[in-house]
């Protein structure tokens, strides 16, 4: 029998963590698989996932920026991808790709797992409103947050993102300018890519409510920025996406190997090699 073969496909690629948590994963429960990556501009998406079909591929992961044009291409979708409307994980099947979004649980078991947050009842902030933004929305909400403000650069997108959330009661969109006169988060969530281009985006201060929990998306480098802001404003956590790219993964192998890894240690691994310590209870 042939090793599957999987792949994360985005652009940029070649910095991605996802080939050595799934090898990990793998090695962990005994399962044998290839998992590269494939660098593909947004123009060549189509293309460089129907070479992969062709190739034998079995699944994959979506990152940056693909994860909302994979969602048009798939012949199912799971709820969780079509209320993100943003796809992380492929599964081919007879039909063609299955798309699925492991993002929104991933950060949600990362947070209230490994960090031991309670999301229950927090005034929130989400940062951006484009593909990883989408991604994680619904799950946070399900995790029982009292409110959900969004701001972003282009107002477009943070009403798009807030209808096709549906939930008015929670669900707050708000312009950019506005940001200086919400008052208090006890959670914000930076979801911009704007860091891979420069610098994170600068935010007032006041924004945090004392001892609040501010959360990256993102990890490394792209993450310093806004995690630097979080701690001069006194956050209680400042936590950036390591455990959610870890959790996502986890929730990914479990859809495509039908077996849970434990990510305690792959976590760990990673953190001691790649990425800035975390901070806060
Ligand atoms: P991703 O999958 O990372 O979300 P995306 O769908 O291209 O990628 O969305 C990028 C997000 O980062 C958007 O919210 C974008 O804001 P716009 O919708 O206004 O483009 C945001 N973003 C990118 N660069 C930014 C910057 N310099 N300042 C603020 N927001 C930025």
């Amino acid at each position: 029998m042939s090793i599957p073969r999987f792949a994360v496909i985005g652009h940029p690629v070649a910095h991605s963590l996802s080939p050595r948590i799934h090898t990990a994963f793998g090695r962990q429960l005994g399962i044998a698989l290839e998992y590269g990556t494939i660098d593909a501009a947004p123009e060549q998406f189509e293309s460089a996932l129907a070479s992969f079909a062709a190739a034998g591929g079995t699944g994959a992961n979506i990152t940056l920026p693909h994860k909302a044009r994979a969602a048009s291409v798939c012949e199912h979708l799971s709820d969780r991808a079509r209320r993100a409307g943003a796809v992380n994980t492929l599964l081919r099947t007879d039909a063609g790709w299955e798309g699925d979004n492991t993002d929104g649980v991933g950060l949600v078991r990362d947070l209230t797992q490994r960090h031991g947050l309670d999301l229950r009842g927090r005034r929130s902030l989400l940062i951006g409103a484009g593909g990883a933004a989408a991604g994680v929305a619904p799950a946070l909400l399900d995790a029982g947050l009292a409110d959900l403000f969004i701001v972003n650069r282009s107002r477009g997108r943070t009403d798009a993102l807030a209808a096709a959330l549906g939930d008015r009661a929670r669900v707050h969109p708000h312009h950019w300018d506005d940001l200086g006169g919400l008052g208090g988060f006890d959670l914000v969530i930076h979801a911009t890519s704007a860091a891979h281009g420069g610098a994170a985006p600068s935010l007032p201060g006041g924004l945090l409510a004392p001892r609040g929990a501010a959360v990256d998306l993102g990890y490394g480098a792209a993450a310093t920025g806004f995690l630097d802001w979080a701690r001069a404003s006194g956050a209680g956590s400042a936590i950036d996406g390591l455990g959610m790219l870890v959790e996502q993964a986890a929730e990914s192998f479990l859809r495509w190997h039908g077996a849970r890894p434990d990510t305690a240690g792959v976590y760990a691994m990673l953190r001691e090699r790649d990425a800035a310590p975390v901070t806060g209870d």
